[in-house]
């Protein structure tokens, strides 16, 4: 029967297995060997004894390297020594493909080097337990989101102006014109509220970032969401519901990762409801910190440390100035120097994973904002014509899936979250 190597332990004594995977580890005691067999799933111990197995078979694994590809067949065997509480008795292996060289990925090998070999890295367990849990995440997002009746849109990555500000686009030479890699969908997803109702996207947005931090990438995974009829205080019940119960839903199925990856989140330690802390209140209490932040900052990434380690879950930044946010932010009916805006800030120092806002559905409104940033009006004519018919109210979102991952899994550097990140020193692999 062909097995999973991650799943040998559940068989019953003595079951008849077939084992197809790559050598790990190989350690011999003379006429004995154990091997450490992964395949994707996991790893389990395989071990040959030269009586038990043909001599041409023992040999040509005996002198295989890291990362050779076998075959075995054999049988189960539940032993409290072995890792993972069974092992497989090899009576049959054949060498499939045994590896050229030396595997390159070894113990004491540095940061840079194991950045520069990440095609053969994320063959370690942990890499591919992290590469699994943001598998798990993005199907229990999607899943939400299919639940909640949003509608699926997929977004162009060509664009010709700037949703986030023109200090991060980059630059495309389009046949001989001038475009950009989107920085987010959000604007594509407008015009699309007005056809599906709401809608969410997942693809990668692109940022020119001149940030050397451990949470900024030139190329993520966003998801974003729309709704149409949603204020402020909607948006915020819906980003709380989708972080809160995908993210525990995730932690729930992704218990065994968590183990490997040494990691302690439980489900209830992501559950709704947020604090909602407004810009002014935030300020306030970073004052009572000793840092003094001037009224209309946004807030820079010390700021967000200091601020994210008084809470233990994700809470809302609310309300930011006028002038720390984009041109597209409502302003608030009781403050027009503030706007209806909400970031979600994760616990511990982790800070923002989402950012979100009511939008202007106003044209005059609108057109003013545009021209007030020194924007060019014609560069958004066709998103001002969606203030022209039947505009309503409505609200999105734009979440990272890599912040996201880094802060449920406390990692040290988000490009652990991505399998081959893209960051300003980074395009290779
Ligand atoms: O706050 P941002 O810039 O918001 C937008 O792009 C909105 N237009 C989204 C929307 O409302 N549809 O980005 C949203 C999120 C951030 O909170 C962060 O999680 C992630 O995208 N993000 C990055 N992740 C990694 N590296 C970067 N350089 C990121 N920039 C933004
Ligand atoms: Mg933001």
């Amino acid at each position: 029967m062909l097995a999973d190597c991650g799943r040998v332990n559940s068989l019953p004594d003595g079951a008849g297995v077939e084992l197809r995977g790559w050598i790990r580890s190989k350690r011999h005691h003379g006429r004995l060997m154990f091997i450490d067999l992964r395949d994707g799933t996991g790893v389990v111990q395989v071990t040959l004894k030269a009586a038990e197995l043909p001599e041409a078979d023992f040999q040509a694994v005996s002198s295989a390297g890291r990362e050779s590809a076998v075959v075995v067949w054999g049988v189960v065997v539940h032993d409290p020594r072995a890792p993972g509480g069974a092992e497989v008795r090899a009576r049959k292996i054949e060498l499939l493909s045994a590896s050229l060289e030396e595997f390159p990925i070894k113990k004491g090998v540095g940061p840079r080097f194991l950045s520069d070999h990440r095609h053969l890295a994320i063959r370690s367990p942990k890499a591919a337990a992290i590469l699994r849990f943001r598998s798990n995440l993005l199907k229990s997002i999607r899943n939400w989101f299919e639940r909640e009746g949003f509608v699926e849109v997929h977004c162009p990555t060509f664009i010709t102006a700037a949703v986030e500000g023109g200090a991060t686009l980059f630059e495309v030479n389009y046949f001989g014109k001038k475009v950009y890699l989107t920085q987010s969908v959000q604007f594509y997803q407008e015009a699309a509220i007005y056809s599906l109702g709401k809608v969410y996207s997942i693809q990668p947005s692109f940022r020119a970032e001149r940030s050397k931090t451990r949470r900024h990438l030139t190329e993520f995974w966003h998801v974003e969401g729309e709704m149409a009829f949603a204020g402020l205080d909607d948006l915020m019940r819906v980003v709380e519901r989708l972080v809160g119960e995908a993210s525990a839903e995730t932690l729930e199925n992704s218990r065994e990762l968590l183990k490997l990856l040494g990691r302690e989140r439980s489900p209830e330690s992501v559950e709704p409801p947020y604090h909602r802390v407004k810009y002014s209140e935030a300020l306030d209490i970073l004052a009572s910190k000793g840092v003094q932040l001037e009224w209309g900052s946004d807030l820079g990434a010390d700021e967000e440390k200091i601020l994210t380690m008084e809470f233990d879950k994700p809470f809302f930044l609310t309300h930011f100035p006028r002038k720390a946010k984009a041109f597209y932010h409502m302003p608030d009916p009781a403050n027009p120097e503030l706007t209806l805006s909400a970031d979600l800030l994760a616990p511990e120092g982790y800070g923002e994973i989402v950012g979100s806002g009511q939008r202007i559905h106003d044209y005059e409104q609108l057109l003013a904002r545009i021209v007030e940033e020194g924007l060019e009006p014609a560069d958004y004519k066709w998103y001002l014509d969606l203030r022209k018919y039947g505009s309503v109210p409505h609200s999105g979102f734009g979440l990272g899936v890599e912040r996201l991952v880094q802060w449920l899994l406390g990692l040290k550097n988000i490009r652990s979250a991505v399998m081959f990140p893209r960051t300003m020193s980074r395009t290779y692999p």
